[in-house]
């Protein structure tokens, strides 16, 4: 008994880029990309393809599904650090969109963590009122956001949207059943991007490169191992379930030797593992939902599995999240 998910939907921009594209872009090789990261393809969001189309068209999938009009929606949350603007919302796009005139809609800035982070927001409403339907969407156009002359970060990422619809169950053995959530804004140096400049001249911040990501990889690479590992044993001291307990782990989609590395650490069975990250590259806040409504979509996830999400990104954020399903 508690909060699940009705539905899920996702949605790609139409146009692929391969690691092959890559190579006329930047001094890279299909090689290096797919032995270092994982990732073969990513996609590229085109016209009619902002975060908020993209998002919009994830939670339409989403609603159709879970068979909720969008106007019973009372929550829209949407993760994201890529919107085409900053203000309104994409939140407030999306629910312009599709027609979610009843619900109070926002953005959470969290990075590779706002669709967690969102599920977090969404499940204790639900709580509160059981009635209540949420949209929780991870919508994502990392290609607007990268320096496409920097190889060590243009490479990795891609663009997409994921949306779940979040409903109360009296069933009770189906539920959120815990989520460990974690931030550092100490190590905000390791990922981060700019504004645009301050147009208050004594705001203004330095050393402010333009408004695409900067990362030390490597760095980025050892926390999110050893942040995702400590989240998950977190949540499983919390909820009291083990590793032998979950039966898919849907691991945001960042690189294939971190999730490698975390199999290897929680003695995780990989065929447990759902990855994509060869197909979409890091989709940041998307890469869960999207990873999520095809493993559902393709009829892997059964009514009652316990599935494991963990995630991890700039902020430093990272989190876990338990559910029965
Ligand atoms: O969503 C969460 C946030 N992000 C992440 O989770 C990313 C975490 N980090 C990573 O995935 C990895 O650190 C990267 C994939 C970004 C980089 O892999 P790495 O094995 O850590 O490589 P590196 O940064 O240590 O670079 C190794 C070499 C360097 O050359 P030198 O100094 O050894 O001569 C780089 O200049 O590879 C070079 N390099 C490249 N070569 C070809 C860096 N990017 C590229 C590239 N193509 N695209």
């Amino acid at each position: 008994m508690g909060t699940i998910i009705l539905g899920t939907g996702s949605t790609l921009p139409r146009r692929t880029m391969s690691n092959v594209d890559l190579e006329s872009i930047v001094e890279t090789s299909d090689e290096w990309i797919r032995t270092r990261t994982g990732i073969e393809n990513r996609r590229i969001g085109g016209v009619g393809e902002k975060t908020y189309q993209l998002a919009a068209s994830a939670a339409k999938k989403a609603l159709e599904m879970a068979a909720v009009d969008p106007k019973d929606i009372d929550m829209l949350v949407v993760g994201t650090v890529s919107s085409h603007m900053l203000m309104p919302s994409c939140g407030c796009y999306v629910q312009n969109e599709i027609g979610a005139a009843k619900a109070f809609a926002y953005d959470i800035n969290a990075a590779c963590c706002g669709f967690l982070y969102g599920l977090d927001i969404g499940d204790r409403r639900i709580r509160t009122d059981r009635d209540a339907k949420i949209l929780v969407i991870g919508a994502e156009t990392l290609s607007s956001r990268v320096n496409w002359q920097d190889r060590n970060t243009c490479i990795l990422f891609g663009d997409g949207a994921g949306a779940a619809v979040l409903g109360h169950s009296e069933d009770p053995s189906r539920r959120i059943l815990g989520t460990n959530h974690c931030s550092d804004g100490g190590l905000w140096e390791l990922l981060y991007m700019h504004q645009s400049p301050s147009q208050n001249p004594d705001l203004l911040v330095e050393d402010n490169p333009g408004v695409h990501i900067v990362m030390e990889g490597r760095e980025v690479f050892k926390h999110a191992v050893k942040a995702m590992e400590d989240a998950i044993t977190g949540l499983f001291k919390r909820t009291g379930k083990t590793i032998e307990d979950v039966d898919l782990v849907i691991p945001h989609q960042a690189n294939i030797r971190i999730l490698n590395n975390l199999v290897e650490r929680l003695g995780i069975d990989r065929e447990k593992v759902v990855l994509n990250v060869m197909n979409y590259g890091n989709t940041s806040a998307a890469s869960i939902p999207i990873a999520l409504d095809e493993t559902n979509r393709s009829g892997r996830l059964k009514t009652g599995d316990t599935v494991l999400f963990c995630s991890f990104g700039g902020g430093l954020t990272w989190g876990a999240t338990l559910l029965t399903w």
